[in-house]
């Protein structure tokens, strides 16, 4: 079954494709249109927006608090019912130091806001607080996929590793388009997504 979308479409096959290279475009235009700078770095809102901005020409949930329980793997994300409370507290976490900021990370996927696009809203979220409070951010090129999903599911109960992984992987080049752009297309390859160059779109 594929997510009900605005664009009618109902083959899996051609949803993804599609989703990938118009969330890719704007991806790419969050960045040159200076949009993410305007953000509250840590705040819920911001993640909204950028996932608005990533998938609001494609699915109505875009930007918008699930409504619906999920879970992978093994692992059930926050229950609705709990998770506007979740939200709250998530955003006033500490994010001084590296290991509050890759703490606060972890809690927001273990809240997993959104029906899809977690994964990948959530990164650029990341960054964003990372180039706010330490003028660093993560070079995703250099996060392995099976190390990064590997740690990312062991993160609810220990984060060591994720805090490890993602540590090796910091630059100061903050505001440079290729490491930008690759980072998303790294990002979109942890999901599968792997057909479009966001530098091209
Ligand atoms: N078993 C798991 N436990 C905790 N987090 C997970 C697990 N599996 C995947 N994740 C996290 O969820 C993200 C995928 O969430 P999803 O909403 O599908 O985002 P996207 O659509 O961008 O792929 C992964 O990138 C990873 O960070
Ligand atoms: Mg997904």
């Amino acid at each position: 079954m594929t997510l009900e979308n605005k664009l009618g479409i109902t083959d899996a096959v051609e949803l993804a494709r599609v989703e990938e290279k118009l969330s890719k475009a704007q991806a790419h235009k969050l960045f040159t249109s200076g949009f993410l700078d305007t953000l509250e770095a840590g705040s819920f809102q911001a993640l909204a927006s950028i996932h608005q901005a990533l998938f609001g020409e494609i699915y109505e949930f875009a930007g918008k608090v699930r409504q619906v329980n999920i879970a992978k793997g093994n692992f059930r994300f926050a229950p609705v019912m709990y998770l506007d409370a979740a939200l709250k507290n998530i955003e006033a976490m500490p994010q001084t130091t590296f290991n509050e900021i890759i703490e606060k990370y972890g809690e927001m996927n273990i809240a997993h806001p959104f029906r899809e696009g977690n994964g990948r809203s959530t990164r650029i979220w990341l960054d964003l607080i990372l180039k706010k409070e330490l003028k660093q951010v993560v070079d995703w090129q250099r996060v392995d996929k099976n190390d990064y999903l590997m740690a990312m599911e062991r993160s609810p109960v220990k984060d060591i590793e994720l805090k490890f992984l993602l540590q090796q992987a910091l630059t100061d080049k903050i505001d440079n388009a290729e490491i930008y752009m690759k980072g998303i297309d790294a990002s979109y390859y942890y999901e599968g997504y792997t057909l479009y160059r966001t530098e091209e779109l």
